[in-house]
């Protein structure tokens, strides 16, 4: 069977170049040759540096644009303006200026925050446009315009199965569906934003403090809207430690029973409710393992999680994003499994005895170190870890050694990359691959590139490629596990009734993602034209069912304060921020 599957070729271009951030990624290096791949590090610090020189402005629309980009020319060279709109109809502006020192002039020219509500001012990259005051001021004509228009809109999911179903081939739907829903330049874009936020707020507390995103939102595998991890760290710069140097910082030891990072997560948190602009439902985790932070980043919609110091979690995530760009089929592949796992609710947006978008994504990563006919697509860890030279060396936090190839133009070619299965293919085989696997007594192990014998009894063992005593799916169930293997079994059947030629609603990636019975259903349940579907429990809410979506809870919610604003209230003081926020917010009635 998986040799007629292996006829479906399908003509692509080979290694990827047009990911977001890959923009840059054939470039001549110092000898002048041709350099395929760019490192993780170089893309990351190109991204901070970006919004180290950017600023987002919430504006009135779009229509705001030339008058923004007339009045920031005034201070500085603006390199881009980018438009987007939050789900709370709120339109901002992400400019990019020419250089940082050209973004610091255009911050000495802000205003300062309104004194009425007892706000205290702040310096963060998030700012709003003031309607001017008197006469307009003209500027010159630009030719310039905006570099996009709503940046960040979410797919119409109608749209995006009415292209599936018009495919050709699996392997074009695998393409489509990857293209559709991966992070966009914007809303990477804005992450880094949202970190820089941070670090703006904190340098002054912490020294070098760095707070870089970690996880999907830069491994290559996160689709628009997923969450956004943060790390915080604040090593000490190596010329720091020179003995050589004599005068030394009097520095704090943090005492007290709890661990010093839990007491410092704790003021982290304070210090995002209290100075962090369009940050809201702030929740403090600190009793785990790596303490955490979660809060939700209004203006931009990215729910956050921040954690301080797992630099491990930050070398897993540059070791998924090599091995996700070595290939051009590893991310639409990735992509669609992850997809499909969700539809059948293997995966959930909520912490469980279930499996996890990383585990599966690793399970991805495994299949394809497995050698086929025509050799392998990906090489096994152990490999890239032989390869690494003395530039390579990472330690992570507790010692841990984080030391892998970094730089693949020094990978040999014939060491990935060298099947010619199509996506179709491969995606067939994956389920294939684990409908036999032997989850009794077999673990995953991405470090030898084989199955290895499981440790322990857990029903499911995926080893940690960095710390390999480990299993990075322990949480998940006996139950859970044997859903799993139902699933697969389940998909591999539905592609394998692709073999007879016919074409219904839900064929190839459609029946595993949503089968047409549901999608009907759910054109049903559609309320509004924003896209959004209701789901089948909010139909048996006893809330009154206006008030029921998201937006209509703000605005009832806005409506009520601006209606308390208007009566004798007005000059009430605010205990709770949150209130005070949004009245803040409300009040800004002369935004341009
Ligand atoms: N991580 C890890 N070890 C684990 C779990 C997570 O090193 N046992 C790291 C990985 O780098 C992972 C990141 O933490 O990518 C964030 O974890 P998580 O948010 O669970 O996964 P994501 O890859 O970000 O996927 P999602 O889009 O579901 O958030
Ligand atoms: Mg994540």
């Amino acid at each position: 069977m998986s040799v007629i599957f292996r006829t479906f070729k399908f003509n692509l271009h080979r290694k990827s170049v047009n990911t977001p951030y890959c923009k840059c990624f054939i470039f001549r290096n110092a000898s002048g040759s041709p350099k395929k791949f760019i490192t993780f590090d170089e893309v990351i610090a190109q991204r901070r540096a970006e919004a180290r020189r950017s600023l987002v402005v919430q504006v009135n629309s779009e229509s705001s644009f030339d008058e923004l980009y007339g009045y920031c020319s005034k201070y500085s060279i603006v390199n881009d303006v980018h438009h987007y709109q939050n789900s709370n109809n709120e339109h901002y502006m992400l400019i990019e200026f020419g250089s940082e020192d050209s973004k610091r002039e255009v911050l000495k020219a802000c205003s300062a925050h309104q004194k009425s509500t007892d706000i205290m001012p702040v310096q963060s990259p998030f700012l709003w446009f003031r309607a001017a005051s008197g006469t307009k001021e003209k500027f010159s004509n630009t030719k310039k315009s905006l570099a996009v228009k709503h940046g960040n809109s979410k797919v119409d999911e109608d749209m995006l199965f009415k292209e599936l179903l018009n495919c050709e081939s699996v392997s074009d739907q695998l393409l489509l569906l990857y293209n559709k829903t991966k992070l966009n330049d914007m809303d990477i874009r804005l992450r880094f934003m949202v970190a820089r936020q941070l670090e703006a707020i904190f340098s002054s507390i912490y020294a070098n403090v760095a707070i870089k995103p970690f996880g999907s939102s830069v491994n290559g595998f996160g689709k628009m809207g997923c969450d956004l991890d943060l790390v915080l760290t604040n090593t000490v710069a190596p010329e720091m430690m020179e003995a050589s140097r004599r005068l030394v910082f009097q520095e704090k030891i943090c005492e007290g029973g709890r661990s010093p990072w839990q007491r410092h997560m704790e003021l982290v948190a304070t210090l995002l409710e209290l100075r962090a602009p369009g940050v809201a439902r702030v929740t403090r985790i600190l009793n785990a393992r790596v303490p955490i932070v979660k809060y939700s980043h209004e203006m931009t919609d990215l729910d956050c999680d921040l954690c301080y110091n797992n630099t491990s979690g930050v070398y897993m995530s540059e070791l998924l994003w090599l091995l996700g760009t070595l290939d051009y089929r590893v991310q639409p592949l990735t992509f669609a499994v992850r997809m499909w796992a969700r539809a059948c609710s293997l995966t959930s947006p909520h912490p469980g005895r279930w499996i996890t978008n990383f585990p599966l994504t690793l399970m991805v990563l495994f299949f394809l170190q497995q050698k086929r006919h025509d050799g392998i697509i990906l090489p096994s860890l152990n490999n890239l870890i032989k390869m690494a030279g003395k530039d390579d060396i990472r330690i992570a936090e507790e010692n841990l050694n984080c030391t892998f190839l970094r730089d693949l133009n020094k990978l040999p070619e014939d060491s990935y990359g060298q099947s010619n299965d199509s996506l179709q293919t491969l995606l067939f085989q994956f389920f294939e691959f684990y409908a036999q696997f032997d989850f009794q007594d077999r673990a995953v192990s991405l470090n030898e590139g084989v199955a290895i014998r499981k440790p322990n009894s857990l029903p499911l063992y995926i080893v940690n490629p960095l710390e390999q005593v480990l299993n990075v799916s322990r949480n998940v169930s006996f139950e859970e596990c044997e859903r799993l293997k139902m699933e697969v079994r389940n998909a591999a059947w539905h592609l394998e009734s692709l073999l007879d030629g016919k074409k219904t609603d839900d064929w190839g990636i459609l029946g595993l993602l949503e089968k047409q019975t549901t999608r009907n259903l759910k054109k049903l349940l559609k309320v509004g034209n924003n896209h959004r579907l209701v789901s089948v429990k909010d139909l048996f809410v006893a809330e009154t069912p206006e008030v029921n979506t998201k937006s209509d809870r703000i605005s009832k919610t806005e409506q009520s304060i601006k209606d308390s604003l208007d009566s004798k209230t007005r000059n009430l003081k605010f205990k709770n921020t949150q209130v005070a926020k949004q009245v803040y917010r409300i009040r800004r009635n002369k935004l341009l």
